[in-house]
């Protein structure tokens, strides 16, 4: 709607492997040359799931940061910061609380999910039940269009949507907005002007979708209008309504299926993690003990590439002739694992190279990580803060 802009977030997890790399941050580095982007370490949902345990927070997040910026997130083009310093984030999540039903929460798929998966830790708490709603309110104070997020989170995207819409409808309406939205109309040009009006009513009375599209796009390349009637023409277009939070769209990251040492997905939690600044010793180690097709018991057994976790790496990190050598070296007994390991080990040294040397000054002076993050957050306030503006007046609450 206005410029593109981009948020996600992270729970801290401390260290990054590559699975973060390569599910996550390297999308994130991709999206701050194209758009203005905010990307934040989401600490209050860590506390949802891991209310028990506030003595790791502190170092989950600066290992974490420090990671991003090792992974080329660099903060003279992204805003970095972390969610529990921009306090305006528990504001709007408690005034969205106030008109959101319950049972939206109860049926985001991963609500009763994880508290089957999660069993060993007590999840019947509020703040859990509302963690959904929170997301929300992180996406929604940047008024940010597209989050980056793998496809588990997608349904919190949908739920956020359907709240910023609901907030809209129930607070959107500003006195005399018709009366506004007319007088911005006529700002627009006679011939744009004539074409808006055209749109507005075949989508308001035929509910034709492509004229509300069309209607957008006019209004995406209008610049001659103020931000405030550009608001009111965007709402005009769909009811009589003043858009306030802005309906975010899921920009789903296409990731490579990275398994972890043991063939199960690459998690901390089950240790099976290939860390993004390994020693290079220690990461050859742990690749050439990772699983590969069990069916491979003798160096003389045929194996089958797609039955082996290291195949996975290898659609990740090699090229057409090497996979060829992996198949058919593979099918023939022709090689042995280590040797089918070995350029992958090699690539993966050298993706970390950068990774290291960036990380470096961070390491040697803690200091720097930590006002850099200052800086961001100074910068997310303030955006915050402006949303949050309209966000009490349309709730009834810049009283005097
Ligand atoms: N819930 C996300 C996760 O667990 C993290 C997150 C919190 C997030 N707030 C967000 C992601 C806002 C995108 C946008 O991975
Ligand atoms: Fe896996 Fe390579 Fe061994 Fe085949 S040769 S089982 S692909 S590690």
């Amino acid at each position: 709607m206005f410029a593109d802009r981009v948020l996600s977030g992270m729970r801290p997890t401390g260290a990054c492997h590559i699975g973060h790399y390569h599910g996550a941050l390297k999308n994130w580095v991709r999206l701050q040359d194209e758009h203005p982007c905010l990307f934040f370490v989401a600490d209050w949902h860590a506390l949802t799931t891991h209310y028990e345990t506030p003595e790791v927070m502190e170092r989950s997040v600066w290992d974490m940061l420090l990671d991003w910026f090792a992974a080329g997130v660099d903060p003279s083009k992204a805003t970095v910061f972390i969610q529990s310093r921009v306090p305006e984030h528990a504001e709007l999540f408690l005034l969205l609380a106030m008109a959101t039903p319950l049972g939206w929460l109860e049926r985001v798929p991963t609500y009763k999910d994880q508290i089957e998966k999660l069993r060993e830790r007590d999840l019947s708490t509020y703040g859990f039940l509302g963690y959904p709603l929170m997301q929300a309110a992180d996406i929604l104070i940047y008024r940010a269009n597209r989050v980056p997020v793998g496809e588990d989170q997608v349904p919190h995207i949908e739920m956020t949507r359907e709240i910023a819409r609901r907030f809209n409808h129930l607070f959107g309406r500003e006195a005399g907005f018709e009366e506004k939205a007319l007088a911005a109309v006529k700002k627009l040009g006679a011939r744009r002007a004539k074409r808006y009006q055209e749109l507005r009513s075949r989508f308001q009375e035929q509910g034709d979708e492509e004229a509300l599209e069309q209607g957008r796009a006019l209004l995406a390349e209008s610049q001659s209008v103020s931000h405030g009637d550009l608001e009111r023409l965007f709402g005009w277009l769909e009811g009589a309504r003043r858009v306030i939070l802005v309906e975010p769209e899921a920009a789903l990251t296409e990731s490579p299926r990275l398994p972890g040492l043991d063939g199960q997905k690459m998690s901390k939690s089950y240790g099976n993690e290939i860390g993004m600044r390994e020693e290079p010793k220690v990461l050859a180690e742990k690749i050439r003990r990772m699983v590969t097709d069990p069916a491979r018991v003798r160096r003389t057994d045929p194996g089958e590439p797609t039955r082996c976790p290291v195949w996975q790496l290898h659609l990740v990190y090699s090229n057409e002739d090497t996979r060829e050598w992996v198949q058919k070296g593979c099918r023939t007994a022709g090689i042995g694992c280590l040797e089918c390991k070995q350029p992958v080990i090699d690539a993966m040294i050298a993706e970390q190279e950068p990774w290291r040397a960036r990380a470096q000054p961070y390491l040697d002076d803690p200091s720097l990580l930590r006002s850099i993050v200052a800086d961001g957050c100074d910068r997310a306030r303030a955006m915050a803060q402006e949303t949050m503006r309209d966000v009490r007046g349309a709730m009834g609450l810049e009283y005097s």
